[in-house]
């Protein structure tokens, strides 16, 4: 196990009824701004109840964060923000509104005043105002931890950088009832890659990492077809919703490597097509697992025996069954796996080898996911 620290400040606030709690969660005298995507939270009851809680506080509401959120609509926020003296963020949505969230909280809290941008381009925002949650979409892990990934549509541009956690995030289930399948399926995606993001790489690190990042793959296997039975089922979507917060809380990453490949590959197909971010993981973690399979040969034994049963066959049959049953998990959702279904043909991917080897991007456990690399990856689905 290599050295690590581990320090996660972020308050958890879950189950029915807990939106109610703003109201003591969030000191009196702060100056808040609520931060919103583009509605959904009028049709499903959540605004109402974020409004109920917090009639007692001085806030205004800022509206419209889009998915991938751009870092042109960042700036419209932190100029409201300035305009109003904000002290505090409350996002209520999904992780782009939280993502959102984070970079206008790191840009009001910058000594200088400074272009949310440049933080992004850094990958480090040192200083933030506080800011929490109401997250409604489990999916990203945003709600617990440093990070946020910010488009620019002007470039066509998305990249990831850490900073704060949120002081606290409610997580109510019930808020999960009005997603639409699509988003379920690309949560679930996301969910699942971000296990295997910090599991399958180096093996016999750690027996304790090794068996979290299982049990959340498991019962990933076991709700995904519950959910599509019955999406208002709240135990169901209550461990959905966890499942979401522990896979990206730091807590299966301890002492441990990461790959982060397929993410890497993932912003890149987004940015430069729009596909939700779930959708491409989708696409992209089965080729992955197939370009890299000596690579990641002990790790994928181990997998295919503890998440998938499967223990017949030589050792090369029985990753290629573990990779099949990976690609089966995505399918079963609904997702496309491969480029050719989602519209996205070989400009893109010469523009995404094209963007790798310009910037140098060596990602992945053995740092070997290069320009080319991805190019054989994205061959590999097309
Ligand atoms: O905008 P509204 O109207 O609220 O609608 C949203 C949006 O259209 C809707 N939605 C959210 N909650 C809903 C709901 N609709 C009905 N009922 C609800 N309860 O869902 C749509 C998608 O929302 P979005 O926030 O974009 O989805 P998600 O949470 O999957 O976030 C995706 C973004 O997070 C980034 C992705 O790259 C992408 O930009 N990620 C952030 C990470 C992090 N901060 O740690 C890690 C991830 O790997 C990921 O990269
Ligand atoms: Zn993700």
């Amino acid at each position: 196990m290599k050295n690590f620290v581990y320090q996660n400040p972020t308050k958890l606030v879950f189950g029915k009824g807990q939106i109610a709690k703003l109201s003591e969660l969030i000191p009196k005298e702060k100056k808040v701004m609520i931060t919103f995507g583009g509605g959904s939270v009028k049709k499903n009851g959540v605004y109402d109840q974020v409004a109920t809680a917090l009639a007692g506080h001085q806030y205004i509401e800022f509206w419209g964060i889009e998915p991938n959120p751009s870092v042109e609509t960042v700036r419209e926020a932190v100029a409201l923000g300035r305009e109003h003296g904000v002290d505090f963020l409350l996002a209520v949505g999904g992780g782009s509104v939280l993502d959102g969230t984070k970079l206008i909280a790191a840009t009001l809290g910058a000594r200088e005043k400074i272009d949310p941008w440049s933080i992004v381009q850094k990958g480090f925002a040192p200083e933030a105002i506080p800011f929490a949650s109401v997250m409604t979409l489990p999916a990203t892990g945003s709600e617990m931890n440093s990070g946020a990934v910010i488009s620019r549509k002007e470039t066509n541009e998305k990249y990831a950088f850490g900073g704060n956690y949120p002081e606290f995030s409610i997580l109510d289930p019930e808020t999960t009832y009005s997603l639409p399948s699509t988003q379920i399926a690309n949560g679930l995606s996301d969910v699942f890659v971000h296990v295997v993001e910090q599991y399958m790489t180096t093996p016999g690190q750690s027996r304790v990492m090794d068996r979290w990042a299982e049990g959340i793959l498991l019962t990933l296997l076991d709700i995904a077809p519950k959910i599509k039975e019955d999406p208002k089922n709240y135990d169901v979507m209550a461990d959905f919703m966890l499942s979401a917060t522990l896979a990206l809380n730091d807590m299966i990453q301890m002492g441990v490597t990461q790959d982060w490949a397929t993410h890497m590959l993932g912003h890149e197909l987004t940015a430069l097509t729009g596909i939700a971010h779930g959708a491409s993981l989708a696409i992209v973690y089965p080729a992955m697992l197939r370009v890299l399979k000596e690579q990641k040969h002990d790790k994928l034994l181990q997998y295919a025996e503890r998440v998938f049963g499967i223990t017949t066959g030589s050792e090369e049959e029985r990753i290629d069954k573990a990779i099949e049953a990976t690609e089966a998990y995505f399918k079963s959702l609904g997702l496309a796996t491969h480029l050719s279904e989602a519209g996205i043909g070989e400009d893109i991917i010469a523009e995404v080898e094209r963007r790798f080897t310009e910037r140098g991007i060596k990602v992945g456990e053995g740092r070997n996911v290069d320009g080319k690399m991805a190019r054989k990856v994205l061959e590999s689905c097309k």
